[in-house]
């Protein structure tokens, strides 16, 4: 079996439109929407009119730039959740009129397995057993993947995601949303050891980023009591610092986790692994630590949906379908 399908995204702040032939992804549209900078995260609302807007011409493009027509797909795929509900209510039902518009199947696809399957679109793939830890702006998950699609989170964060503490302390900074890349980018000249901030005392794998967040709110203001200009003159300290100790409580609870199961196949996923200190980090910790790492193509960090075709492909595999009631599922679990 080696279907065509096509796969679409919109659970967040990108629309997105892939199509996938006998199990390679041919491309990968994505159309960003940049409504949400001015307002510190993503607006509900405007991210459900950007995506109603995009839909038709990414997936127009999708389909295009493959020379795929859209007789020749076997199935068609969409975004059932974790995510938005406005947001995933565009792609699930238009990928539900189209799906049955041409007669073919269609596979709901949970977006954080997606995440986690975007490592089987190009080689190195992991082998399983692997740990993924997966970073978004939504979920900090440490995943045991035994299977393309039998997976199990076994740690996860009590409170705000990693991607929103990135983004609440860029916020802090009035920098644009999302303030994770340029955290990213200001701490590439900045000294991580400038300033401290404390680690979270979680039990197990999970973890929490509430408390650094609050801890880099105080530290913001009692700095900028003393010199107004206290973040512009030392911003690529502050990032550099801040990104140091969230990339530390990422990888002390890896490296528990790598431990306690005894696997050193270890891949990271999601909008966060774009991140190049936690890159490095990674790449470091193979040569300490004997890992065998995976880190994905940065077009395939965030979201998109080449992921979600990669997903499909393997759910197709299985005949693994939805019926034309299927509903988005904000909450979505594997
Ligand atoms: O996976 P994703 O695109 O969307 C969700 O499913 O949430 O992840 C978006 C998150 C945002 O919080 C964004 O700030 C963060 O990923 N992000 C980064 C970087 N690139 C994206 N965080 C730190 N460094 C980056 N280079
Ligand atoms: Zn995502």
């Amino acid at each position: 079996m080696n279907p065509t399908i096509l796969a679409i995204e919109s659970s967040c702040d990108e629309t997105s439109a892939a199509i996938i032939k006998k199990g390679k992804v041919l491309n990968n549209i994505i159309a960003t929407q940049s409504v949400h900078e001015n307002y510190g995260g993503v607006v509900p609302e405007l991210a459900s009119r950007a995506h109603q807007q995009n839909i038709v011409p990414v997936v127009d493009e999708a389909l295009k730039s493959a020379g795929v027509s859209k007789n020749e797909l076997d199935a068609i795929a969409f975004t059932q959740g974790p995510g938005l509900l406005g947001a995933l209510l565009v792609a699930s039902s238009f990928a539900k009129s189209l799906a049955q518009g041409l007669n073919i199947p269609l596979i709901g696809i949970n977006h954080m397995q997606a995440h986690i399957l975007a490592h089987f679109i190009e080689e190195p793939r992991p082998k399983f057993p692997f740990l993924c830890l997966t970073v978004s702006g939504g979920h900090t998950q440490i995943v045991l993947v035994k299977d393309y699609l039998d997976m199990e989170v076994i740690g996860e964060t009590q409170d705000d995601a990693v991607g929103e503490a990135f983004d609440k302390s860029a916020k802090l900074m009035d920098l644009p949303y999302p303030g994770g890349p340029l955290i990213d980018k200001y701490a590439q000249d900045g000294n991580p050891e400038a300033f401290a901030f404390p680690d979270s005392e979680m039990q197990g794998l999970n973890f929490s980023f509430s408390g650094i967040k609050t801890a880099f709110l105080y530290f913001l203001r009692d700095r900028k009591k003393k010199d107004d200009q206290f973040i512009e003159k030392n911003i690529n300290d502050i990032c550099a610092s801040l990104q140091f100790s969230l990339i530390r409580m990422l990888m002390q609870k890896l490296k528990r986790a790598s431990e306690e199961l005894g696997i050193k196949e270890i891949a990271i996923a999601g909008g966060v692994s774009a991140n190049r200190g936690l890159r490095d980090e990674l790449t470091r910790l193979s040569t300490t630590k004997g890992w065998n790492i995976y880190i994905p193509d940065f077009q395939y960090c965030t979201d998109n949906a080449g992921m979600i075709a990669m997903a499909a492909h393997f759910k197709y595999l299985k005949g693994d379908f939805e019926d034309l009631r299927a509903v988005p599922q904000p909450r979505m679990k594997f």
